[in-house]
């Protein structure tokens, strides 16, 4: 349902092993706002191929109310992503909203699995677009690729920056992933972060950023995610419920920004149709067409976050 969920948040993705059947219970009861069932790195080689009919179960009978509904497949790489889309899209790809592609290093790996659902939908009485792709760039190759890889579908719907592969595949010597490295003086992704995001917005996707691996540390979850959310990021990856409540406030505009940015609407929009003006004093500051353009964005983000 690409149509469907494009625009709708994803200020929390919350993570599940498709491996592991109690977890997949609990899920639907966590209020994230998207949540994806894994078959990729959470699930152990030797469970890959039983997970597959575990998160197609899951997939058909749990109540997943309308949140956004993906599932990870292993990347092209391995001998598991054929398998992984022919199974899981085939069984349940009525409720499922996308698959998310892990490791993408080259447009070619978008444009290939776009093929494939095509046909997956068709034999499965789908229509043919029904499932949109959230793309990973965790991968050096990836991140040089990443415009491509932004144009290579109409399925897409979110680029994803995966900071635990990225960090292993730059060689930086880290052992937990997504973290702030204190040795570093200042945001050692900075530059990645904002290529992914020029890149996704460019083409009109979300841009989501991963995991952050120490799960008990809140507050620093807190602080991480400050960083991609005041560049302009739509949410990131969660691994707990704890996770999820902080994510779903960081990623959504304060009640105060939210009411200043319908106060500048209304007094541009006094401005320009009742004074004829495209530049107007409001409170201390001048604001002008670009003001109602950054207004609009908080405005639609407040709206889908319920303010
Ligand atoms: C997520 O998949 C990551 O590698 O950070
Ligand atoms: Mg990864």
């Amino acid at each position: 349902m690409s149509a469907r969920t494009r625009s709708m948040p994803r200020r929390s993705c919350f993570s599940t092993p498709g491996s592991n059947e109690r977890f997949l219970q609990k899920a639907p009861t966590v209020p994230a706002d998207m949540s994806f069932l894994d078959l990729e790195d959470s699930v152990a080689p030797k469970e890959k191929e039983a997970a597959r009919a575990k998160v197609v179960e899951a997939i058909r009978t749990l109540p997943w109310d309308d949140r956004v509904l993906c599932v990870r497949v292993n990347a092209w790489d391995t001998e598991w992503t054929y398998g992984d889309v022919v199974e899981v899209v085939g069984n349940a790809g009525e409720r499922l909203d996308e698959v998310m592609l892990p490791k993408v290093q080259r447009a070619a790996e978008v444009v290939a699995l776009d093929l494939l659902l095509t046909q997956v939908e068709k034999k499965a009485g789908l229509p043919v677009g029904h499932i949109g792709i959230e793309a990973q760039i965790e991968t050096t190759l990836g991140l040089i690729n990443v415009e491509e890889i932004c144009a290579a579908s109409p399925r897409l719907e979110t680029i994803i920056f995966g900071p635990a592969d990225f960090a292993a595949s730059m060689e930086m010597p880290v052992l937990t992933g997504g973290v702030q490295i204190p040795e570093y003086p200042g945001d050692h992704f900075h530059y990645v972060f904002s290529k992914i995001l020029m890149a996704g917005r460019a083409n009109g996707l979300q841009v989501i950023d991963g995991p952050y691996l120490k799960v008990r540390d809140l507050d620093g979850l807190r602080d991480f995610a400050q960083r991609t959310r005041v560049l302009g990021y739509d949410g990131k990856w969660a691994l707990t419920p704890d996770q999820v409540t902080v994510l779903n406030e960081i990623y959504s505009p304060t009640q105060e920004q939210f009411d200043r940015a319908w106060d500048i609407l209304d007094a541009y929009q006094k401005a320009t149709e009742e004074e004829r003006r495209g530049a107007v004093m409001f409170g201390d500051e001048m604001i002008d067409e670009a003001s109602r353009k950054m207004a609009v964005k908080f405005v639609s983000r407040g709206e889908r976050a319920g303010l």
